[in-house]
């Protein structure tokens, strides 16, 4: 297989459960050695993907293919892969060693490679010398780790994990995101991975696939989804955002001339082979709170669009300071979130006063149409 072909291949996956569409339509191709996420909030799909990919549940149609190989009809026991889930799923009465072992037994690897097997991926999870402890006698750090060996030490093609860090608090849910990354960078072995959280999936994918009610909305690296989201879901999902709409009015081409929440007209460059739809239509655009500066009206900010604005709010939280606009007149409700720094005299004590909200201009993300 050349290096560049896929490894994983599923797609287009529909799933129903009785009447109600789980899936509808899921396709994505993971590349050999990529950490590859689904992320997406609770029900959107991911377990159900997962699952299909293992093995324990088949799809209504399309199909799952890994090294070339159409695995659909396949039962889980004769996949290359193997699934880590949120609960260790560890047997309570074997050791750290037999519950590694077991899997490999099962597999008819021959005993002595097992022996050589243990230890190594024992280390790779720093547990080096844990090979007799009782499973009973681990904490849940400990336990999640056993299980990791012994999803690695079978040597999948491809690793799948639901959740598997989701039962840990959170400074150890932190410190094996890193540990995990790293040790999957090691082994080489593609890695699909289920999680809903945004930050846990920004920092450890290659790319990410972002669920919404059993679609993908978008698929590319974490830098990717983050600079040019596609749609208002991924845009307030990863990161958050504000969203307005906005008219397409004539413009040049390479740009998008837009009157966002019919007030404010701005004119913003287009991503390489981004498509605006024609004048007349409406269209979702997001700004990010951290890319909004917010200046007083004796301030003249260079090179920036800039939006009046009422200052309505203003809360220092520690780390950041939150500020709440409102920007339009005919949505008095509407209140546009700017992030300050962490700097305590970015709170403004004034409220009610007219400032203006300022962006760059390729900070205004044009999102889908609207109807
Ligand atoms: N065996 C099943 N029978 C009926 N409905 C199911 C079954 N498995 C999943 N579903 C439903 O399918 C939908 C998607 O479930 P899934 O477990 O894939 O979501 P998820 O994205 O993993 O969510 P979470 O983040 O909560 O784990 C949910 O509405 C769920 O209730
Ligand atoms: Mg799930």
């Amino acid at each position: 297989m050349a290096d560049d072909a896929p490894l994983l291949e599923l797609g287009p996956l529909q799933k129903s459960f009785g009447t109600s569409p789980v899936l509808r339509g899921v396709s994505l191709t993971v590349k050999k050695g990529e950490f590859m996420t689904l992320l997406g909030p609770s029900g959107c799909g991911k377990t159900t993907t997962l699952r299909i990919i293992a093995g324990f549940e088949s799809p209504d149609s399309g199909r799952v293919k890994l090294n070339g190989e159409d695995v659909t009809d396949q039962a889980p026991y004769e996949r290359d892969v193997h699934t880590v889930f949120q609960h260790y799923a560890l047997f309570p009465h074997l050791d750290v060693a037999n519950n590694i072992a077991f899997g490999m037994r099962m597999d008819k690897v021959p005993e002595d490679e097992i022996k050589k097997r243990i230890p190594e991926a024992l280390s790779m999870v720093k547990l080096a010398g844990f090979e007799t402890r009782r499973v009973s006698s681990l904490s849940g750090g400990q336990m999640q780790r056993v299980a990791l060996a012994r999803a690695i030490a079978g040597r999948p093609s491809v690793l799948l994990l639901d959740e598997p860090l989701g039962a840990l608090d959170l400074k150890l849910r932190k410190e094996m995101q890193l540990e995990l990354k790293n040790l999957q960078k090691k082994l080489g072995m593609a890695f699909v991975y289920v999680t809903h959280d945004q930050e846990e999936a920004m920092t450890m994918s290659d790319r990410i696939a972002v669920f919404n009610q059993g679609r993908i909305e978008q698929i590319g690296t974490p830098g990717e989804i983050y600079e040019m989201p596609k749609t208002s879901f991924v845009a307030d999902f990863i990161g958050g955002a504000n969203i307005f709409s906005a008219r397409v009015l004539p413009g040049d081409p390479g740009r998008a001339h837009l009157l966002i929440e019919d007030e404010h007209e701005v004119d913003v460059p287009l991503d390489p082979g981004e498509v605006l739809p024609k004048p007349g239509k409406s269209v979702k655009v997001g700004i990010r709170p951290e890319r909004v500066k917010v200046y007083y009206k004796d301030e003249l900010p260079f090179g920036l669009l800039r939006f009046d604005a009422t200052l309505k709010d203003s809360v220092f939280l520690g780390d950041a300071c939150q500020i709440y606009l409102q920007m339009f007149k005919k949505a008095p409700d509407h209140r546009t979130i700017a992030w300050a720094g962490g700097d305590r005299y970015a709170v403004h004590d004034d409220l009610d006063v007219p400032v203006f909200a300022a962006v760059q201009p390729d900070d205004v993300y044009i999102l889908e149409a609207e109807e």
